[in-house]
């Protein structure tokens, strides 16, 4: 296992997460080098020059470690996970169901904010999935102090959910970001505890609507629903600024119910 990560960024934003470890190996994009002789000595803010790339080491915060993250599954970026972090009032100590795992990019988020006292579960029906999100979980866990306890199953969340229970998990916030909410709302309800929060991600609107009933028919309470719109603004050539010309993207509906 490595103990320590260093990140490593190129003018232009292009980052290296680089194991410190005393080894050779070949990075993409940096050749062969051995970490530990190479960048060891290399301070936070300082630069390098590797084969004649200047590069900055930074430090892994969260922006950097979600931009330098390994990708498989479609991601919950910032401006959801925010919303949902703020709408299910999830803070330090709580405990914290997220299925699936998918690349950890939700995931990441959660445990910033759950800090050293939280406990994050996490379930992934696709082992290949949960690899990669896995690994972008061990590289934050490395980097941060203070990481909340994290428990992950392999397997589909309506199986492992009646472990849970049986376990007598009662859980604070519960989101799902699934093909198919019904059936997950359903076995996962129960592990809500009173003031407990569920939502849902929901890329087109007939799961939104399913996922309202399905939670309204296990005895939650709708609370919100809605899309969160991002409009990002630059410099304009001739001074001044203004929205930046671009696709105007959709990324999902959210609902929340809490179990009153
Ligand atoms: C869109 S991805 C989740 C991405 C994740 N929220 C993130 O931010 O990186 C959805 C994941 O749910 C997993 N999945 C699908 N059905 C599932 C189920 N019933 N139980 C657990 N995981 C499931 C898929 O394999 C996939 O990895």
């Amino acid at each position: 296992m490595v103990d320590q990560y260093i990140l490593l960024e190129e003018e232009g934003g292009k980052m290296y997460f680089v194991p410190l470890v005393d080894e050779s190996m070949k990075i993409k994009g940096l050749g062969v080098v051995n970490p530990m002789n190479d960048f060891g000595h290399v301070n936070i803010g300082q630069m390098i020059d590797v084969c004649g790339k200047p590069l900055r080491r930074i430090p892994p915060r969260l922006p950097t470690l979600i931009r330098s993250m390994k990708r498989r599954a479609q991601t919950i970026s910032d401006k959801d996970a925010g919303v949902l972090i703020a709408k299910l009032g999830i803070g330090d100590g709580d405990t914290v169901i997220e299925a699936g795992l998918g690349s950890g990019g939700l995931s990441m988020h959660l445990a910033r904010v759950l800090g050293r006292h939280g406990t994050l579960v996490t379930v992934e029906a696709r082992e290949e999935h949960a690899l990669v999100g896995l690994e972008n979980l061990e590289r934050a866990k490395q980097t941060w102090d203070g990481f909340p306890n994290h428990i992950h199953h392999n397997g589909k969340i309506e199986s492992v959910a009646p472990l849970l229970l049986h376990e007598g998990l009662l859980v604070d916030a519960i989101i799902l970001d699934l093909p198919d909410h019904v059936p997950a709302i359903d076995a996962t309800a129960e592990l809500l505890q009173v003031g407990g929060r569920m939502a849902c991600y929901c890329p087109v609107s007939n799961q939104l609507e399913q996922a309202w009933l399905s939670c309204e028919k296990n005895g939650l309470s709708f609370e919100w629903a809605g899309e969160i719109i991002e409009r990002q603004w630059g410099r304009a050539s001739k001074g001044g600024m203004r929205p930046v010309n671009g696709p105007f993207g959709h990324t999902a509906f959210l609902i929340v119910a809490v179990r009153h």
